[in-house]
């Protein structure tokens, strides 16, 4: 398969093109501009001012928030046949996070003046526009309630549970999830590198997380073993 065909296969199974007909994805596919981003690359930083968009081709990205310190939390994890960067290209705001390559990622670019013209001419492109903005939302709420809420402990269980279920990776009825450092997980629960080691050695401790070689594996019911 071609570059181009490629490019077209890529956006009929994105969020956004995915129910146009295959000869205006080829249309389309002609307004796109293709980048690599290694990985730790960054796509764009927060406050930046550019209003394009970018449709996930390949590997996975992070949008992320930092403090003065540099320290991270990560709002969202987008992959293959997600966009990102669609914030500024509506209200022409600065850009709300930074955008980092989690891995080697290719990305498809759409310039603002393109998907306005690309909407205009399939306006059921905005319906999916919408229903992917209102999917992230209730998963953002879903943050914010941990953060509201929660203790660590109880962040990293509902993390852990949110990322195992949604591999679907289970041992023995367990949910199973590879290890992460431990940085890395408190950018996901909104906490210190400090804070999460303490509370991961007490929910081991408790028999909430059971260490198992490199995943950690827990109960699907862990929220109820833990104080909230
Ligand atoms: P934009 O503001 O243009 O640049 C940063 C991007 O990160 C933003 O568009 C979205 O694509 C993405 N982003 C910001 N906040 C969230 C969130 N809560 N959930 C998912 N993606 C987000």
């Amino acid at each position: 398969m071609g570059e181009k065909e490629k490019l077209e296969d890529y956006l009929k199974k994105s969020v956004l093109f995915h129910d146009l007909s295959s000869s205006d994805i080829r249309k389309i596919a002609l307004l796109f501009e293709m980048i690599e981003l290694p990985m730790g690359d960054v796509l764009f930083y927060e406050k930046d001012r550019s209003s394009d968009m970018y449709i996930v081709l390949q590997g996975c990205v992070r949008a992320s928030l930092f403090d003065e310190q540099g320290n991270e939390l990560v709002l969202a994890e987008l992959g293959p046949g997600e966009f990102i960067g669609e914030m500024s290209m509506i209200d022409e705001l600065p850009r709300s996070a930074t955008v980092i390559a989690e891995e080697p990622t290719r990305l498809a670019k759409l310039t603002r003046k393109n998907f306005m013209k690309v909407v205009r001419e399939n306006p059921e492109i905005a319906v999916n526009v919408i229903k992917a903005l209102v999917s992230r939302l209730r998963k953002t709420d879903d943050m914010v309630e941990a953060l509201a809420f929660r203790n660590v402990e109880g962040r990293i269980v509902k993390f852990l549970l949110t990322v195992g279920k949604e591999k679907g990776s289970y041992e023995n009825g367990k949910v199973k999830v590879r290890k992460m450092v431990h940085k890395d997980l408190a950018s996901r629960v909104g906490a210190s590198r400090e804070a999460v080691t303490k509370a991961l050695k007490a929910l081991i401790f408790k028999g909430v997380i059971e260490e198992k070689g490199n995943f950690w594996l827990l109960s699907k019911n862990a929220e109820e073993e833990i104080d909230p």
